[in-house]
């Protein structure tokens, strides 16, 4: 009975001296787990003589009984003071200023990119993604532009091998589509990526994007692409303008058109933009030379078609008055976010 009297003060001591998880996990260790005193004691129930050792049992239990009350109540104890811990320290403060996230925005060169799409989607194209990686045979050799041929040289690209090269223009998914579809009706568009060796300057990327646009059918001519052209323009830049072609040259269209359209800044009288014309420069076209329908495998008496290739960032400086292109890829949020405030987003 005195080993007991002495187990309960020393359990006292030791309750007084917990402050903490670690502190009462070790007086549980002792007092209450496999190896601890409790367990010692009961150990030496079996010496004792028979008449004895009930009652000694019963004090041990209640003992036992007592320990894990107090064990308890302290746990309550430390529980509920780290809780009133915690919540001091992580006090909200809800008069602090909060954190300004400014909301996001489309980059000029997307809200272009998308109105353009739309407008010719609304027009019957459908949308037809190549791939900025192309073969050097449908980049050129496919338009009519085998490998000695000079026209190579206008558009200089980046080769990943002797065979394989960033796409110069999207013309080149232009003949993925002739190919895959031979004597069939096509009308596409190919909104993408394009790379050139070119040297950066204001009007001048190394990499930009173009939308080229395909319709090939029995009976398309020149019309078709001067109306299609018109009201593309038009609606693209919400005016009711004209459009000019002058002969030019590309290897796959045959005639082949630079095409200009009324001033976007003076509506034709005449600025220093237009340079005085009245006309500034906007797309290349032409109907689809008849050598290229014959190597995608169409009849080519049959089949006739128009093209055009169109550069999204040149439509951005045009109809933000943008005068560096360089300014869509450096994202300056300043520069970007004046766009959010035009589109009213
Ligand atoms: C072509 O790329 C032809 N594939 C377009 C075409 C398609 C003609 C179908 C006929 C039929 P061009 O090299 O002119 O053509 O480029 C077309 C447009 O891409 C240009 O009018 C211009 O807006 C844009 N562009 C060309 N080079 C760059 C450049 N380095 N940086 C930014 N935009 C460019």
């Amino acid at each position: 009975m005195e080993k007991l009297e002495k187990l309960r003060q020393e359990f006292d001591r030791r309750l007084n001296e917990i402050r903490d998880a670690k502190s009462l996990q070790e007086a549980r260790n002792v007092f209450l787990g496999r190896n601890s005193r409790i367990m010692e004691i009961m150990a030496t129930l079996k010496d004792l003589p028979e008449d004895k050792r009930k009652e000694f049992g019963a004090k041990i239990n209640e003992l036992r009984a007592d320990f894990t009350a107090y064990l308890a109540k302290k746990q309550a104890a430390i529980t509920a003071t780290d809780m009133r811990d915690r919540l001091q320290a992580e006090t909200l403060d809800c008069t602090m200023p909060g954190f300004n996230y400014q909301p996001g925005c489309q980059n000029p060169y997307w809200l272009i990119r998308d109105e353009m799409i739309e407008i010719l989607v609304q027009m019957g194209y459908e949308v037809y993604e190549g791939s900025e990686v192309e073969t050097d045979y449908y980049n050129f050799t496919a338009l009519n532009t085998p490998n000695d041929h000079p026209a190579r040289d206008m558009q200089d690209s980046f080769y990943l091998d002797n065979e394989t090269l960033l796409r110069s223009h999207t013309s080149a998914a232009q003949a993925h589509k002739l190919q895959d579809n031979p004597n069939k009706l096509i009308k596409i568009i190919t909104p993408g990526k394009t790379y050139r060796r070119d040297s950066d300057d204001a009007t001048h990327s190394h990499q930009f994007a173009q939308i080229e646009c395909l319709v090939i059918g029995k009976d398309v001519h020149m019309g078709h692409l001067k109306s299609t052209l018109r009201t593309f323009l038009n609606r693209l830049f919400h005016q009711d303008g004209e459009i000019r072609m002058r002969s030019s040259y590309f290897p796959f269209t045959e005639p082949s058109v630079e095409v200009d359209m009324t001033c976007v800044k003076c509506g034709g009288a005449g600025c220093s933009m237009c340079k005085g014309t009245g006309f500034i420069e906007i797309l290349g076209a032409g109907m689809v030379h008849p050598n290229v329908l014959s190597i995608a495998g169409f009849d080519a008496e049959e089949y006739q078609g128009f093209a055009f290739g169109i550069g999204i960032e040149r439509v951005a400086l045009l109809k933000y008055g943008i005068d560096d292109i360089r300014r869509i890829y450096q994202n300056d949020r300043r520069f970007i976010h004046q766009f959010t405030a035009k589109t009213g987003e």
